[in-house]
């Protein structure tokens, strides 16, 4: 018995060799195959964001954030001037909420989520895993997730693709900013001004220049102030300070203002050009 097996090892061996290698050919050539899908996909997903964006935003995005992303209503931030990395962190946040949610109520796992999504908005076969932000679908700390944003954004990023945000956030980071507001102003302009470029050492404040820039502008992925909605900046500040919207840079600096230093310093940022 012992001698029959050891007798026979060898082609057992061959046999294991042969069938490892056409597994590994198969491989090779269904990866080859997928490889060539995600390409052709990227590809064309590439070309098509300028136009897709710019669709999006003059029909969808500007019924709320006004013609250009200069918004009339204070919910509505405006978009126009905004950094584009700022964009698109914003967009991928809303976004990743709301796979998130969608893949707890259906109990499905994280690939058989993907692979939905990509048939969703794509009619395509392959998971188009390449785009897809897998790290942050289950996020313990959501840095967007306040009830307001989620409930309106939440449907509009859904269905965007990597390549259309950064399209949608182009768009918007090249349109000509809103000119500062001239409504009814319920701050202290010359107080928030004071905070914004001096902080206040005493209340533990860093000066708001310090990230978002002496006139407010942003950089990269530290959006811009200026000329946004007084009302809006307002109930960001809140937020941050609840810790209901998670922005680790800011939320122990604004921990010792009142409400109303927040509204001197959006009164401030409004009055920007
Ligand atoms: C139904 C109304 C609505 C539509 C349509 C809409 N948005 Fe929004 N969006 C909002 C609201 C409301 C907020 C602010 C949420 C909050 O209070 O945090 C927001 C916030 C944002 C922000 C974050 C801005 C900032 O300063 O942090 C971005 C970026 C954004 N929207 C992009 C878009 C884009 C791009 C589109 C089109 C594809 C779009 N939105 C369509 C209502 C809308
Ligand atoms: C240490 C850097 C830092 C300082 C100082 C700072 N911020 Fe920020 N702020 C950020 C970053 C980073 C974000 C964006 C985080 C994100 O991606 O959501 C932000 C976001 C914001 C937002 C949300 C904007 C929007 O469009 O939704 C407001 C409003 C804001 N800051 C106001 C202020 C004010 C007012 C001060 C001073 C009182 C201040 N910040 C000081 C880093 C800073």
């Amino acid at each position: 018995m012992e001698t029959k097996m050891t007798r026979n090892l060898p082609r057992v061996a061959s046999l294991l060799t042969g069938i490892a290698l056409a597994v590994t050919s198969t491989f090779a050539v269904v990866a080859n195959a997928s490889e060539l899908d995600d390409a052709n996909t990227k590809a064309l997903a590439q070309e098509l964001a300028p136009a897709r964006a710019q669709h999006l935003a003059v029909t969808w995005c500007s019924s709320c954030h006004g013609p250009g992303g200069r918004s009339v209503n204070p919910i509505f931030p405006n978009l126009a001037g905004q950094q584009k990395d700022y964009i698109v962190n914003q967009l991928i946040n809303f976004h990743n909420l709301n796979q998130w949610e969608t893949w707890q109520a259906k109990n499905v796992t994280h690939e058989g989520y993907v692979e939905m999504w990509f048939k969703d908005i794509t009619g395509w076969r392959k998971p188009y895993t390449g785009y897809v932000h897998s790290n942050d679908y289950k996020s313990e700390r959501t840095p967007r997730n306040e009830e307001k944003a989620w409930d309106f954004m939440k449907g509009v990023a859904r269905d965007l693709d990597q390549p259309t945000m950064n399209a949608l956030a182009e768009f918007f980071s090249k349109q000509t900013p809103a000119a500062p507001a001239t409504g009814e102003v319920n701050g202290n302009i010359t107080h928030g001004q004071s905070l914004f470029l001096n902080g206040d050492p005493a209340k533990g404040l860093l000066p708001c220049q310090m990230c978002h820039g002496p006139s407010a502008g942003g950089q990269g992925s530290i959006p811009r102030l200026a000329s946004q909605h007084a009302d809006y900046v307002y109930q960001q500040l809140l937020a941050i300070r609840s810790g209901q919207r998670q922005i680790d840079q800011m939320a122990a600096l604004v921990a010792n203002l009142s409400n109303q230093d927040f509204k001197d310093v959006a009164a401030y940022v409004q009055s920007l050009k």
